[in-house]
């Protein structure tokens, strides 16, 4: 049996699998098992209250589980697969777990680029529930490595897929009422609102919050100093473009390559064991955005 094969055996009697995405890797189990589902919320140690987004292989079968206004038709034409995550009004005979939506009546779908998650969930035959494969609160893992440290023997099956070329989380935009972004990710707010020829409103601005953005997340275990534009002594440094550092996120100033970079060097400052990690600024540019969103959750006093 191929490790795909392997896989989408254990998803589909209500195991675990970690495997690779565009973004980050996806701690997956079976959307249609409540059972399996509760088993995420158990190994990740994440607060029940934190919806899931339900990865499928194409927008057919999105069709299936939500209803799609005009803008959502759009997105998806233009995005998927890709790095943008759609919440969506279930459909009334979605056949995702309850618990995956945490009550919501909304349901949270993306088709994935990486072609190993395509075949997994082709393989499945189920649309496949999946957060970041870390411990709730933790470094968002783009290595299998990051996975087997972060979960370890919480998990069925990891399937290594190489290193996330995007590395930060998918982007999340609410098409309940009007477009709105819930979550600055891999895919830029800019191109967004290009395609859609509309402004995106924000999370704050509106009734409509997403559940999931708790204010420490993504959290070393090191304090965070965020736009340092000097170094100081004893500290670890994560550089960016001329604010130069021996781990640099981009010392060409790319922000989508610093974006690929993020949650490994972080990982890797971490385990230098120093107090602090001092960040160099980086632009509010295109994932720039992204990029400042998880810091600033990273630096967040814990809980
Ligand atoms: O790139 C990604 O999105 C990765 C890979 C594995 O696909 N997954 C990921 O999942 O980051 P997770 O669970 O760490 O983040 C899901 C985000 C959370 O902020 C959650 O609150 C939001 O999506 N979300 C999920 N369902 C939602 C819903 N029904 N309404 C509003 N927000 C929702
Ligand atoms: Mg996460």
């Amino acid at each position: 049996m191929t490790d795909v094969e392997t896989a989408a055996a254990i998803l589909r009697s209500g195991g675990l699998v970690a495997f690779p995405t565009e973004t980050v890797y996806g701690l997956g189990a079976d959307a249609t098992n409540d059972r399996a589902v509760a088993r995420i919320y158990e190994a990740k140690g994440r607060p029940q209250f934190n919806p899931l987004i339900a990865h499928v292989c194409d927008v057919e079968e999105a069709f299936a589980l939500a209803e799609f206004p005009a803008a959502a038709l759009t997105l998806a034409a233009r995005f998927w697969p890709g790095p943008l995550t759609l919440v969506l009004k279930r459909k009334a005979d979605c056949p995702v777990s309850l618990l995956a939506s945490a009550g919501l009546e909304s349901l949270a779908l993306r088709v994935p680029q990486h072609p190993v998650a395509l075949e997994l969930i082709r393989a499945v035959g189920r649309p496949v529930v999946a957060p970041s494969a870390n411990p709730s609160g933790r470094i968002s893992p783009t290595t299998v490595q990051h996975v087997r440290d972060g979960l370890g023997g919480k998990v069925d099956f990891v399937i290594d897929g190489g290193p996330s070329v995007v590395g930060v989380e998918s982007t999340v935009v609410s098409l309940l009422d009007e477009p709105r972004l819930l979550r600055a990710g891999g895919l830029a707010r800019e191109a967004i609102e290009a395609a859609l020829g509309v402004k995106l409103a924000d999370a704050d601005g509106g009734p409509m919050h997403s559940p999931g953005q708790l204010e420490s997340h993504y959290a070393p275990h090191a304090k965070m100093r965020l736009n340092a534009k000097e170094w100081n002594a004893g500290e670890a440094r994560l550089g960016f473009g001329a604010h130069d550092a021996p781990l640099n996120l981009s010392c060409s100033s790319d922000v989508v390559e610093a974006a690929a970079n993020l949650f490994a060097m972080l990982h890797q400052l971490d385990a230098q064991g120093a107090d602090v990690i001092a960040v160099a600024p980086i632009p509010m540019m295109g994932l720039g955005e992204a990029i400042n969103d998880r810091l600033k959750r990273a630096a967040a006093p814990r809980p």
